[in-house]
């Protein structure tokens, strides 16, 4: 009998994915991934039923409403998502004495500072969604002890759509791309957050954490980086968030100190640089082959729908 039961929602998702495959490989873990179709976070009776049913030792809480600018014009259901559907898991950990881990955002702050942004300080959103995932907080914080609220931010892996990977195929269309400078973030690979994830939960040092890669940049950085390390030739242009107008506002600053971290004993997360240079060698060669099987330029790359300022 698996030692550590434990329940990921939002399994199929970026984070999820990667949670799920990488916990699958732990010995003494029974591992359960719940997609939408399996589980519905947003009917309390539904998060009941198969909390009751499964009876996690641990519930990774990585289901959202994740469409920043949509939820803007959609904001009763980015708040039925995540703040009401974390309520819903929160209420029922409780009940069920289960470890909960929440997965929050570096948008629950305003980002007017040039600081990295430490753990305590006051959130302030600017978004909808920020807003949303900041009641989520709340609600984790107000329904259980047994707690880890993992903030974290620009995420990108194998699965799912994200920036790295639309940077890759606007590559392959675009002469030209230009892409936001004046936005300062961290930006995170999927693997190294969920191993972090998986030292924590084997712990009791409860709390909140900043989790992101280390080291900073802004989008335009990011990208650049994404095209040296692919040794991909692009033009490509800085521009201002102004000329770039999105739905939601984003903050100018959201580097996250890794305070909690660094106090509670746990190893510094590496460089955004080299976790990107790491998942680029592994996906491009991944792409490669898969194309050498197939005998086609297939399109491997996902188009990413909602990802920072770029064209
Ligand atoms: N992506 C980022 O850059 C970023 C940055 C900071 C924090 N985060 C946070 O990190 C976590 C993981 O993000 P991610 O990028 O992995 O997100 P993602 O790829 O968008 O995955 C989120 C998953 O949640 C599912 N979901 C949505 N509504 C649901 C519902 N009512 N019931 C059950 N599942 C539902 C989605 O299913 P459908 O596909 O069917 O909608 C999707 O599979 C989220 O909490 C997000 O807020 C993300």
């Amino acid at each position: 009998m698996p030692a550590v039961r434990i329940i990921i929602t939002g399994a199929k998702g970026q984070l999820g994915t990667e949670l799920l495959s990488m916990l699958k490989n732990e010995s003494d873990v029974e591992v359960i991934g719940l997609g939408r179709e399996e589980l519905d976070i947003t009917s309390y009776n539904q998060v009941k039923k198969k909390m009751l049913e499964i009876m996690p030792d641990i519930i990774i809480h990585a289901a959202a409403y994740t469409n920043v600018d949509m939820a803007e014009e959609d904001s009763d259901k980015a708040f039925l998502v995540n703040g009401i559907g974390t309520r819903n898991l929160a209420k029922v950990s409780s009940k069920i004495k289960a470890k909960f881990v929440y997965i929050s955002t570096d948008y629950v702050f305003s980002g007017s500072n040039n600081e990295p942004i430490e753990e305590l300080e006051a959130p302030s959103p600017l978004s909808v969604y920020g807003q949303t995932k900041l009641a989520g907080e709340y609600y984790v914080k107000k329904n259980l002890e047994t707690f880890f609220i993992v903030r974290t931010s620009w995420i990108y892996g194998r699965y799912g759509k994200n920036f790295v990977k639309s940077m890759l195929e606007l590559s392959e269309e675009k002469g030209r791309i230009t892409v936001v400078d004046d936005q300062i973030g961290s930006p995170t690979y999927t693997v190294d957050l969920a191993q972090c994830i998986m030292r924590l939960i084997f712990t009791e040092k409860y709390g909140v954490y900043h989790v992101t890669n280390s080291g900073s940049c802004s989008w335009y950085e990011f990208a650049k980086a994404i095209f040296e390390e692919a040794n991909i030739e692009v033009d490509l242009v800085p521009c201002k968030t102004e000329e770039f107008p999105r739905k939601a506002p984003r903050p100018c600053y959201s580097v996250l100190n890794d305070t909690m971290l660094r106090k509670n004993g746990f190893p510094k997360m590496r460089n955004w640089r080299d976790a990107l240079k790491n998942f680029l060698h592994l996906f491009l060669k991944d792409v490669t082959e898969e194309n050498d099987v197939n005998g086609q330029a297939e399109e491997n790359l996902t188009r990413a729908g909602e990802v920072n300022g770029y064209k």
